[in-house]
């Protein structure tokens, strides 16, 4: 029952119709017994910092930032975690209260009667960690000591590039229709972590893994993100599609057919959100119920 002692975290996104977050989360917060809600609001980007004011305001416990808050809102932190400063966005804030000693802690510690007259918003990324996390339990794969194939250099390609190369893959190969992207994350990478060594274009050897960090696949009309007559997918050991609707992408056909082992983003979703209630929670998130909730969600219930 939602009464007057009810507790909020939310989404925010522009647009945010489609976020599966609400089903994964309430869930999550089921599980785990709290008087909290999950809510999904549609804020436009000029909105953000009167959104995130107006959610400290009304003490709500943190929220989750999507496209096309995730950069702009950085500079919109009281105080940014490693994992923020790291990747260069955020997307979960945890509203914390200075309470009678001076200390800042999260809105969840404060109970009964106890109110916090300030309230800051704490700034952390979930995302890049969730990438990682959600290849090496689906696939078995894991990045230190990689040659990987990253599709795209957009926002999510360079989170991803950056991770794996921070994770200490050995290659990474970067390959994005606009070459001047490409480069510019080898040079980022190559400045930050000088581990990989980093080529843009397909490799011509066989390499442990290709993510695809691209958009192409979302609609039922895209075309393969890779090209097969330069770079078969018989070479990877293993194939990650950042997109999980369809659940089995042209992409993932295409290399399961070739042998290879295959999984959707769907973890990527799981992980990021399973990490966020932790923040907000600080207890380990219920991952089956979750899971469950989620795949409900976007695939049909009985799934
Ligand atoms: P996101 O935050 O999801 O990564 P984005 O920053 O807009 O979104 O990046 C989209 C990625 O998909 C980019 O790598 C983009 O390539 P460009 O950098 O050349 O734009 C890629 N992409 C989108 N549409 C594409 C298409 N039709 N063919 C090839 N790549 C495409």
């Amino acid at each position: 029952m939602i009464n007057a002692s009810t507790q909020f975290c939310a989404v925010y996104g522009h647009p945010v119709k489609h976020s599966a977050s609400p089903a994964m989360q309430n869930a999550g917060i089921t599980a785990l017994d709290l008087n909290w809600r999950y809510l999904a609001f549609d804020v436009p980007a000029a909105e953000l910092d009167t959104a995130l004011a107006g959610a400290a305001a009304m003490r709500f416990i943190g929220v989750n930032l999507t496209v096309p808050h995730k950069l702009h809102a950085l500079e919109m932190m009281d105080k940014l975690d490693r994992s923020a400063s790291e990747w260069g966005a955020v997307n979960t804030v945890l509203f914390e209260g200075l309470d009678g000693a001076g200390r800042w802690r999260p809105l969840r510690d404060f109970v009964g009667d106890e109110y916090p007259e300030s309230v800051r918003r704490h700034g952390f990324n979930t995302d890049a960690d969730a990438i990682t996390e959600s290849i090496r339990e689906s696939l078995g794969i894991s990045p230190a000591g990689a040659s990987i194939v990253i599709l795209g250099a957009g926002g999510a390609g360079r989170v991803a590039a950056l991770k794996l190369a921070a994770e200490e893959a050995t290659e990474l190969h970067l390959v994005n229709r606009t070459i001047s992207k490409a480069e510019s994350l080898a040079k980022e990478i190559n400045e930050r972590y000088p581990g990989p060594r980093v080529t843009v274009g397909y490799p011509d050897t066989r390499v442990d893994l290709l993510v695809n960090a691209t958009s192409l696949g979302l609609r039922p009309d895209d075309p393969v993100p890779v090209d097969d007559s330069v770079f078969p997918l018989e070479r990877c050991r293993g194939v990650y599609d950042m997109i999980y609707r369809p659940a089995e992408t042209a992409l993932l056909r295409k290399a399961r057919e070739a042998g290879c082992l295959t999984a959707n983003g769907l973890g990527m979703l799981l992980y990021q959100g399973a990490k966020a209630l932790e923040i907000w929670s600080g207890k380990p998130a219920p991952l089956d119920e979750m899971k469950y909730a989620l795949e409900s969600h976007i695939y049909g219930a009985g799934t």
